[in-house]
C-alpha cells in the first residue's frame, strides 16, 4: 500500500486573496457595489447622494456624497478589513442601527476592482485621496474637494475572470442596478437622491420628499396615486407606508418593498405576511405593490445573519 502523501502545509493567504475570497460573498454584481456605497453615505449621515454608473456598472459606478467625510489615516483604515467605525465590541452587534458594521464593503470592492477613494471631512483643509488596482494601494495623495466623499469603482471583476463570466448582460445588471437604486431612495425619502446612467439622469429626486411623493417618483404618478397610507402601531412594532389597491397587483412580488428599521430586507415572514393582508382581494397568483417599513427597537431584531444583510431575524419570530 502506497503511504498517504505528506499533507499539504498549511499557511495563512496573502491578504490579497482573503480580500478575492471574502470579495465573493459581498460583491456578487455591480449592484451589490452600488448597495454597499450608498448604504456607507447614507451612514455617514448624507444629504444627497450621486450615483453614475456606465455600461451596467462593469465599466463605472460611482457614488458621491455630502456625508461626514474621512481624515486622511481613516482613509487608508478603511481599506483594511474589519475596520469599521460603526461597532466596536460584540455587543455593539446586538441592537446595531448603522446599515453597515462588517467592515468588510470597502476592501472587498477594492480587491476586484480599480477603486478610487477620496474624502474630506468638515475640518480638514484638503481632502484625501487613494488609489487601489485589485487589493494593491497604487498611490494616495492630497487633492482638493468638497466635503463629503467620492467612491469611484471602475473595471469591476478586472483580475477575477470567473465572477466576470458570471455577469449576466448589460441589461440585465442595469435592471439589477436600478432596483437597488430604488430600494435605497425608498428607504430614505428625506434624502437627495441623483441617478445617472451613461450620463443620462433617470431619477433625480430631490431631499426631504415625502413618501408618496418618492413613490410617484420611482414607481410612476399612477402607482402613486393607487396606494393608500398605511400608519399602525402594533406591540413594540410601527408600521407605516404606502399599500397599493388590488387593481395594481403584478405577476412577481417585484414592488412588494419591506424595510426594516430604513434597511431593505427580503423576509419570508414579512412576504408571507403581506401576501396574507391580500388574501382573497386579487387572484392568488397575483403579488401587491407595497412600501413598508417597520420600526423596532433594533435590539428585536439581529441582521448579522448574511453578508449582503439583506436577511433578518426577528426575536421571538
Ligand atoms: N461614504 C463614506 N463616508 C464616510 N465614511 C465612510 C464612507 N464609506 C466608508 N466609510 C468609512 O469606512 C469604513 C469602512 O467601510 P465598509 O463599508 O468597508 O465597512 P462598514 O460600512 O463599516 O461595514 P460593512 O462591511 O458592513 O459595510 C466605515 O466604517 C466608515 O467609517
Ligand atoms: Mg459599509
Amino acid at each position: 500500500m502506497d503511504p498517504a502523501p505528506p499533507a499539504p502545509a498549511i499557511r495563512l493567504l496573502p491578504e490579497e486573496v482573503a480580500n478575492q475570497i471574502a470579495a465573493g460573498e459581498v460583491v456578487e454584481r455591480p449592484a451589490s457595489v452600488l448597495k454597499e456605497l450608498v448604504e456607507n453615505s447614507l451612514d455617514a449621515g448624507a444629504g444627497r447622494i450621486a450615483v453614475d454608473v456606465a455600461a451596467g456598472g462593469r465599466r463605472l459606478i460611482r457614488v458621491v456624497d455630502d456625508g461626514a467625510g474621512m481624515g486622511p489615516d481613516d482613509l487608508l483604515l478603511a481599506l483594511e478589513r474589519h475596520a469599521t467605525s460603526k461597532v466596536a465590541s460584540a455587543e455593539d452587534l446586538v441592537g446595531v442601527a448603522s446599515l453597515g458594521f462588517r467592515g468588510e464593503a470597502l476592501p472587498s470592492i477594492a480587491a476586484v476592482s480599480r477603486l478610487t477613494l477620496r474624502s474630506r471631512p468638515a475640518w480638514a483643509e484638503a481632502g484625501g485621496q487613494v488609489r487601489v488596482e485589485g487589493g494593491v494601494i497604487r498611490e494616495v495623495s492630497e487633492v482638493g474637494c468638497p466635503m463629503g466623499t467620492l467612491v469611484e469603482v471602475k473595471d469591476l471583476f478586472f483580475n477575477t475572470p470567473a465572477r466576470r463570466k458570471f455577469l449576466k448582460s448589460q441589461a440585465t445588471e442595469s435592471g439589477h442596478l436600478a432596483a437597488a437604486l430604488v430600494r435605497l431612495a425608498l428607504s430614505r425619502p428625506e434624502v437627495a437622491f441623483r441617478y445617472l446612467v451613461g450620463g443620462q439622469a433617470l431619477y433625480d429626486l430631490p431631499a426631504g420628499q415625502d413618501l408618496a411623493v418618492r413613490v410617484a417618483g420611482l414607481l410612476g404618478r399612477q402607482a402613486a396615486e393607487d396606494m393608500l397610507a398605511v400608519d399602525e402601531q402594533q406591540g413594540p412594532i410601527a408600521l407605516s407606508g404606502l399599500a397599493g389597491l388590488p387593481s395594481l397587483s403584478r405577476a412577481a412580488a417585484d414592488q412588494v418593498y419591506t424595510f426594516v428599521n430604513g434597511r431593505f430586507v427580503r423576509d419570508r415572514v414579512l412576504l408571507h405576511a403581506v401576501n396574507q393582508a391580500y388574501h382573497g382581494l386579487m387572484p392568488s397568483d397575483r403579488r401587491p405593490v407595497v412600501v413598508l417599513h417597520l420600526s423596532l427597537d433594533p435590539e428585536l431584531v439581529d441582521v448579522n445573519v448574511h453578508p449582503a444583510k439583506s436577511e433578518v431575524r426577528f426575536r421571538e419570530q
